[in-house]
């Protein structure tokens, strides 16, 4: 069966990076996945290869931070696999051009990335609760950040605020939602090897990135896609309203 067997998962941000790796590892694990991009090829190209490899996807094309594409993209995961079990809000943005600090930030940017990052929850899950609630229990993963820990000496004012604003919100998910069999927790990545961080990632950085890391390095998406797993499995039964920090030791250091 696998450890997701049985289960239904949307996987927000499942066309690139970790939402990728984690479509491709959920469906070896028995899941069959919902990929909710709004890159419609990189969507379907994940798809395609969650099928290649044995599974079954659905790509679904939409824009997160809009409720009626979110709710379209659920109807229509409900309309091929008939039920959902697990909500991974993964994705998100990291515009460092347009996202700096409160004082060089432009409103416009400050919404969208607030949107996106933020919002997107609200929407996907006011759309898949019910459907998890109708499934008699599920599992809500939240991607947050160690920049909503510790804060970033380069800033990224909007982003910072939209992951911490996931700490909250993740809390008050959990409490409302355990009595429904929903668990709801979020993940802290470090620095991930995605298309997220690719356009900053010069030799340089890396290596100072590296440097401030005890376990010596970035993370690859599967590093990350495997906590998710866990998460969404039931070898979590007994965790609600957690945080799970993956960031090699930054924050410890
Ligand atoms: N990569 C990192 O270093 C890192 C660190 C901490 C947290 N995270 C978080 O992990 C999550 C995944 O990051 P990643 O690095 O895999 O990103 P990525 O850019 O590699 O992939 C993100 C995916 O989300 C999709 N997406 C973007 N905007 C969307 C929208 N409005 N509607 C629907 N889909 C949209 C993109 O098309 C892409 O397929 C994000 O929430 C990110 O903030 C990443």
């Amino acid at each position: 069966m696998g450890r997701l067997g049985g289960k239904v998962a949307l996987i927000t941000g499942g066309g690139m990076g970790i939402g990728r790796e984690a479509a491709l590892l959920f469906a070896r694990e028995g899941a069959r996945v919902v990929i909710a991009d709004i890159d419609a090829a990189a969507a379907r190209a994940a798809a395609a290869a969650v099928e290649a490899a044995g599974g079954e996807a659905l790509a679904a094309v939409g824009d997160v931070a809009l409720e009626a594409d979110v709710a379209r993209m659920i109807a229509e995961g409900v309309g091929r696999f008939g039920a959902f079990h697990v909500l991974y809000n993964n994705a998100g943005v990291l515009w460092k051009d347009r996202d700096r600090s409160v004082l060089e930030t432009d409103e416009r940017w400050w919404d969208r990335v607030m949107a996106i990052n933020l919002k997107s929850v609200f929407w996907v899950t006011k759309h898949g609760i019910p459907h998890l609630r109708r499934a008699g229990g599920g599992s809500i993963i939240l991607m947050g950040s160690v920049s909503a820990l510790a804060g970033f000496t380069r800033a990224q004012d909007a982003y910072t605020a939209a992951k911490g604003g996931l700490i909250s919100l993740g809390k008050s998910l959990a409490i409302q939602f355990a009595k429904d069999r929903i668990r709801c927790n979020v993940i802290h990545p470090g620095i991930v090897d995605t298309p997220l961080q690719a356009p900053y990632l010069t030799e340089a950085l890396r290596r100072e990135f590296a440097a401030g890391i005890p376990l010596g390095r970035i993370a690859e998406p599967r590093e990350i896609a495997s906590v998710a797993l866990f998460l969404a499995s039931d070898e979590s039964s007994y965790m609600t309203g957690a945080e799970l920090v993956v960031d090699g030791g930054f924050t410890a250091a």
